[in-house]
């Protein structure tokens, strides 16, 4: 269910990858709990609300990451909430991963959560501003999954990434978490999802029984971004429908 209300009121929240996915229902739902809301991608969209802003930005450049944060407490005037979940789903075995690949994944997957973290943790820092720092992993950080050798490590790091980033921040009362989301309907998944075959195998390899929605993901975020998860820090929430439980 998709709760309207004021847990993010006078908050100012940036959510990556939000032209799309888990970071569209995301960025939706912090709106609709009050806060105002930098959607940040490298695919360009337009937003509605005078509540919201689009900024471009490739989250694998620490410059372009720099340059979000700057630009959103321009705008906005302060930064409380720094959603980090662009990703790409790049395939691969322990063999045949290209150097361009691996490149290309962990900087995008892995360097996007570090920049985003550090450039939110510097201004929360300096501003003595108790923020919320959210990164997307994966359940493939948490098993490992055949022919993903990239993705398993960039989530993997993503993680251990939270986890030191929560220990270092914690005295300044900025919290530090991460979701593993298991297998969601997005873009991300579709070519997967549109096989039956893939599709009957998701569902089936799930205890609830059903793929996940971006909702589900998307509410995860809120309680992680609010001041209801304020003795939460550097831990990994899945929203799997238990498939890492088996
Ligand atoms: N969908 C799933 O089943 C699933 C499961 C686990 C984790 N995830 C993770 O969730 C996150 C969101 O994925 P999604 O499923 O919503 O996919 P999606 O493809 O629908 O959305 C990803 C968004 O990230 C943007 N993006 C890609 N590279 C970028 C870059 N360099 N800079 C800025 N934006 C960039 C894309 O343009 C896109 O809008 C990713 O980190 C993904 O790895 C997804």
């Amino acid at each position: 269910m998709k709760s309207t209300s004021t847990r993010l009121q006078g908050k100012v929240a940036i959510v990556t990858g939000a032209a799309s996915g888990l970071g569209k229902a995301s960025a939706d739902l912090f709106l609709a709990n009050g806060a105002k809301v930098v959607y940040a991608d490298v695919k360009n969209i337009k937003v509605k609300s005078a509540k919201a802003l689009f900024i471009n930005c490739d989250v694998s450049s620490s410059a372009s990451v720099n340059n979000l944060v700057a630009a959103t407490v321009k705008k906005f005037g302060r930064l409380d909430i720094m959603f980090n979940n662009a990703g790409i789903a790049t395939g691969g075995t322990a063999v045949n991963t290209t150097d361009e690949i691996w490149t290309k994944t962990l900087m995008v997957n892995l360097s996007g959560a570090f920049y985003g973290t550090r450039a939110a943790a510097k201004y929360m820092q300096r501003e003595k501003i108790n923020g919320s720092i959210i990164n997307t992993a994966s359940i493939a950080g948490l098993v490992g999954f055949q022919d993903s050798l990239a993705y398993c490590s960039s989530k993997g790091g993503i993680i251990q990434l939270t986890r030191a980033a929560a220990l270092d921040l914690a005295k300044f009362g900025i919290r530090v978490n991460a979701i593993a989301p298991g297998v969601i309907d997005t873009n991300m998944t579709k070519p997967y999802l549109t096989d039956k075959n893939y599709a009957n195998f998701f569902k089936l390899s799930t205890p609830l029984g059903r793929i996940g929605v971006p909702l589900d993901i998307a509410n995860a975020a809120l309680y992680l971004a609010s001041a209801e998860s304020g003795f939460v820090t550097g831990s990994v929430l899945t929203v799997d429908g238990g498939w890492v439980a088996k």
